[in-house]
């Protein structure tokens, strides 16, 4: 059983469910018996996540594509007939200086971060709406409200994110809640192909609680955020930093 037993048979979508975060989520919402679906553009990890969670749909495609955004939900209707959760994660970063971020790197970054969440939300919302309940919770970053050299095209895309979340949260009130949640370091295939040993060190060293967080903790707080104990909480960005930005 479950933490949350209110989860159990809950249809969830988790895009980016391939890798990292995505993936612990994925394992948690499983975990919680929810019925899960993992989106991702990598069809060799979400085969090789068939054989972790043989019950997990799992649906190719890239989340800044509308087409096939579009036909993943066809797909979930098909399967399910709606959705109660959704969790846009998919993301990616590049770590450059502004003065070399090409107009076509700046355009992927924003296209996949910001605009493939918001093509997920607006198919999600349009059968939540029609639903009259449901969850959207959207990863933004600590990034997306504070100043992160290197990152200009990634910050002002998960800056993006979280006011996308609060713009659905009183859109959408009072049947739909939505919440960003804004990770700080977290130890994952992302964070691991940008920072060589000695910059984890470095930035251990810096942070209050002296470590990265693991993807389970960042699944730990979706799992409340779409549990009922979180049935007040709309809006917001809620942070998971290990105390990085006190
Ligand atoms: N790792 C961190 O420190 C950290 C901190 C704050 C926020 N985040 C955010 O968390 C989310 C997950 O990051 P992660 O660290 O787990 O990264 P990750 O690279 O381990 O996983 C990201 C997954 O998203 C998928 N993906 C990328 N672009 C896609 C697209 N266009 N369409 C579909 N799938 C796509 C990738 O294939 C991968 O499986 C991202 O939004 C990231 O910005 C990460």
């Amino acid at each position: 059983m479950g933490k949350y037993p209110e989860l159990h048979g809950q249809r969830v979508l988790i895009t980016g469910a391939a890798s990292g975060i995505g993936k612990a989520t994925l394992e948690r919402f499983a975990a919680e018996g929810a019925r899960v679906a993992a989106l991702d553009r990598d069809s060799q990890a979400l085969s090789v996540l068939t054989h972790e969670i043989p019950s997990a749909l799992t649906l190719t495609a890239d989340v800044s594509v509308p087409e096939e955004v579009q036909s993943v939900f066809s797909r979930i209707d098909q399967a399910w007939g709606g959705l109660d959760i959704l969790i846009a994660n998919a993301g990616i970063s590049l770590r450059h200086s502004l003065l070399d971020i090409t107009v076509a790197e700046w355009q992927q970054v924003l296209a996949v971060n910001l605009t493939g969440v918001f093509l997920c939300a607006q198919q999600a919302l349009k059968r939540m709406v029609a639903a009259h309940s449901g969850r959207i919770l959207l990863t933004a970053s600590t990034n997306g409200y504070r100043g992160h050299a290197f990152y200009a095209d990634y910050n002002a895309s998960k800056a993006g994110v979280i006011l996308l979340a609060k713009t659905i949260a009183v859109e959408y009130a009072p049947h739909v809640l939505a919440n960003a949640v804004c990770p700080g370091y977290v130890l994952t295939p992302m964070q691991k192909r940008e920072y060589t040993a000695e910059m984890l060190q470095q930035v251990n060293a810096n942070l209050p609680l002296k470590r990265h967080a693991e993807p389970s903790e960042v699944a730990s707080l979706f799992a409340f955020l779409a549990s009922d104990d979180a049935r007040y909480i709309t809006g917001q960005c809620v942070t998971i930093d290990g105390g990085e930005t006190i």
